[in-house]
């Protein structure tokens, strides 16, 4: 069966990967400026809204609490206070099945940057930054998310 631009019933269900056409209604005034927007940054609308939607999907992964998802944590503390180094590699001990990998940052004389990398349950995830993100010395605890397909 020939396939024209725009069909979207033709193609196998079973093809994650494969790329439909949709109508969508917004108001014109929306458009202008995501149009504008996307053009400073050379993006087209395609790619644009194909990022807005896994963005959308993860951010609500993320609030609904459940699903997998994969992102970095990046934890900013205070190395001087006492036993915190400590508590945060063993904590990645006792996170195994999300933990993947982390990376240290020495930023100056007190403070240490870690970007632990996280894939897995969105509730396991927020459950360590939690954790993290009570102990005395952690000054900033930044969560960055995607969706996992
Ligand atoms: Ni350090």
């Amino acid at each position: 069966m020939s396939k024209k631009k725009g069909d979207v019933e033709e193609e196998s269900l079973e093809d994650s990967n494969r790329v439909v056409r949709f109508g969508v209604s917004i108001p014109i005034d929306l458009l202008k400026e995501f149009d504008e927007a996307i053009s400073q940054m050379g993006m087209k609308r395609s790619k644009a809204i194909r990022l807005a939607m896994r963005k959308f999907l993860a951010d609500r992964k993320w609030q609904c609490g459940s699903g997998d998802v994969v992102g970095t944590v990046n934890i900013l503390y205070d190395h001087e206070v006492r036993g915190l180094d400590e508590y945060l590699t063993e904590i990645q001990h006792d996170y195994l099945d999300i933990v993947l990998s982390n990376t240290h940052i020495h930023l100056d004389k007190e403070h240490c940057m870690l970007i632990i990398i996280v894939k897995g349950n969105v509730k396991r995830i927020k459950e360590l930054i939690d954790k993290v993100s009570s102990k005395k010395g952690v000054k900033q605890v930044k969560t960055v998310v995607n969706p996992v397909s």
